[in-house]
């Protein structure tokens, strides 16, 4: 792609869902949790504004969606069993983010990565969590840290925090 190409990161709608399920499958089917389109939807219907991605050119090259859950001890009002996504949660989870694989360092993650810190900051959210196999350097350099290492399905997982309070989001 060429140095010119004009980059934005949006909101997604309905029409993008199949692009991301196809950078979804290509990133994390290895690992065994790439996700079905229904579950796609499903979140873009939960929480719209947690859900973006990248355009490059005309193409779209990234992803990232997300939840807002209750922390420990938190007591939100429509807490229903089962969904996972909470408007009043503040527990801003990532529940996916991943870069077409030919598109891959340019940026472009580190872009959506932190369009969704800023909506977690909007959405009056305290901290920011994700689960990752393989881009635990690419989450350190934002700040990042790990809080527990874990094995799932046999893979090897860290579930990583940022808090919010800790970094300036005011440039
Ligand atoms: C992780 C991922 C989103 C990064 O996207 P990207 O567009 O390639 O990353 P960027 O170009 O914005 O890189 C930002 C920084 O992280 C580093 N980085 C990116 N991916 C890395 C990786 N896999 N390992 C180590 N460092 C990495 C880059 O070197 C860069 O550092 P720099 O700013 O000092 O140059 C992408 O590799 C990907 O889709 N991976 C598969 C899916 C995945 O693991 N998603 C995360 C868990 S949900």
């Amino acid at each position: 792609m060429p140095e010119s190409t004009k980059v934005i990161v949006r909101n997604a709608r309905e029409q993008d869902i199949p692009a991301v399920v196809e950078i979804d499958t290509e990133a994390f089917s290895s690992e065994g949790s790439a996700e079905k389109l229904a579950t796609f939807q499903r979140r873009l219907i939960a929480f719209p504004n947690g859900f973006v991605i990248l355009v490059a050119g005309n193409e779209i090259a990234a992803y990232g969606c997300s939840e807002k859950r209750l922390e420990e001890g938190e007591h939100g009002v429509g807490n229903i069993p089962g969904q996972t996504h909470q408007p009043d949660g503040r527990l801003f989870r990532i529940t996916a983010l991943a870069v077409r694989k030919d598109l891959q360092r340019r940026g472009y993650g580190s872009l959506v990565l932190d369009r969704l810190i800023e909506t977690a900051h909007l959405e009056g959210c305290r901290r920011v969590v994700v689960e990752t196999a393989q881009a635990q350097e690419f989450f350190v350099k934002r700040g990042f840290q790990t809080v527990q290492e874990r094995t799932q399905r046999s893979v090897s997982l860290d579930d990583m925090s940022l808090d919010l309070k800790s970094i300036n989001l005011i440039p």
